[in-house]
C-alpha cells in the first residue's frame, strides 16, 4: 500500500477535491483499492461520501488507540473504495495525543495502518490546513506528499513554510518523498499564466505537468456529492484530473 498525503498549510485549495477525485479514478478507471483517511475535522471528504457522522468510530478513535484500523474503516458506494472518517473529535483528539507524553506520539497512524497495508494499493490522506498531531501523524505515514497550490502569492509563499514542513518531518519519516505540487483552480488569465510561468522557472520544488482548470462544475459536484468525472464527465476539470492520475502513475 502506497500512502499518499495531500497536504497545504493554506485552506481552500483543494486537498479535498484532489483527494476525492484522483482516489476515485484511481478506483473505478484504474482498479486500485483505495483507502482514504480523512484527516480534517472539517469532515469534508466524509460528508462529500455520505459517512459522516459523531457516533462511528473516525479517525478520531484510530489515533487514540480505542479502535483498530479494520474496524474504523468504512465503504462507500463506490467499489474499491472505503475511507476511515473523521468528525469534530479530531479536536479533541488531537490534543490528548499531544498530552501523553508515555508513548511516541508521531508514529500512531504510521503503525496502525500495517494491519490493513495488504487490503490496498493506495492510501490518500486528505490532510487539514494545518500543522498538528493529526497532521504530522499523516506526514510520518506518508510515503509520497502531494500540494495542490493555487496560484497567487499568499500560496508562493505557503509552498515555502511546507516544505520545510516536510523537511523537519525526515527526522521521523527519512523516506518522505516530495512528488510534487498540483496546480489547482487555474483561471485563463494573465496572474495565472505567468503565475504559473514563473513558478515552473523559480521554484526547486517539483511541479506536476498537468494542471487543473477552475470549472463552476467542481462547486456543484459538492453539492451533488458525485466525484468530478460522473457529475460532468467532459468539463475541464475532469478531464485535467484524468490526465493529473496518468501523469501520476507515469503513464
Ligand atoms: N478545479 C476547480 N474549479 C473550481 N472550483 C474548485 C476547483 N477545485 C476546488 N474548487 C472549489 O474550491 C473550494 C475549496 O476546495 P477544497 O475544499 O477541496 O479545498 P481544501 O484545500 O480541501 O480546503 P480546506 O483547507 O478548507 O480543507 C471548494 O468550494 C471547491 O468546490
Ligand atoms: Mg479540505
Amino acid at each position: 500500500m502506497k500512502i499518499i498525503s495531500i497536504i497545504n498549510l493554506k485552506g481552500g485549495v483543494a486537498k479535498t477535491i484532489t483527494t476525492i477525485n484522483i482516489g476515485h479514478i484511481l478506483a473505478t478507471k484504474c482498479g486500485q483499492r483505495v483507502l482514504f483517511i480523512d484527516n480534517d475535522k472539517q469532515g469534508n471528504t466524509s460528508k462529500f461520501l455520505g459517512l459522516h457522522n459523531d457516533n462511528d468510530p473516525s479517525l478520531a478513535d484510530l489515533l487514540t488507540e480505542t479502535v483498530t484500523a479494520s474496524t474504523a474503516i468504512r465503504k462507500t458506494e463506490y467499489p474499491g473504495l472505503d475511507i476511515i472518517p473523521a468528525n469534530m473529535h479530531l479536536l479533541k483528539a488531537n490534543l490528548k495525543i499531544m498530552l501523553d507524553e508515555t508513548r511516541e506520539q508521531q508514529t500512531i497512524l504510521k503503525n496502525a495502518l500495517q494491519q490493513v497495508a495488504s487490503e490496498y494499493d493506495y492510501c490518500i490522506i486528505d490532510n487539514a490546513p494545518d500543522i498538528n498531531m493529526s497532521v504530522i501523524n499523516g506526514l510520518v505515514a506518508a510515503d509520497e506528499v502531494i500540494i495542490p497550490l493555487k496560484i497567487d502569492q499568499f500560496g508562493f509563499d505557503g509552498l515555502k513554510e511546507i516544505a520545510e514542513q516536510i523537511d523537519q518531518i525526515k527526522e521521523f519519516n527519512p523516506g518522505i518523498n516530495f512528488r510534487g505540487c498540483l496546480i489547482t483552480q487555474y483561471a485563463n488569465n494573465d496572474v495565472n499564466s505567468q503565475g504559473e510561468a514563473h513558478l515552473r522557472e523559480q521554484t526547486k520544488y517539483p511541479i506536476f505537468k498537468t494542471h487543473i482548470r477552475r470549472t463552476d462544475k467542481v462547486d456543484e459536484s459538492t453539492f451533488a456529492r458525485r466525484p468530478i468525472i460522473e457529475y460532468s464527465p467532459r468539463c475541464n476539470a475532469a478531464k485535467d484530473y484524468l490526465s493529473f492520475v496518468k501523469e501520476y502513475l507515469g503513464e
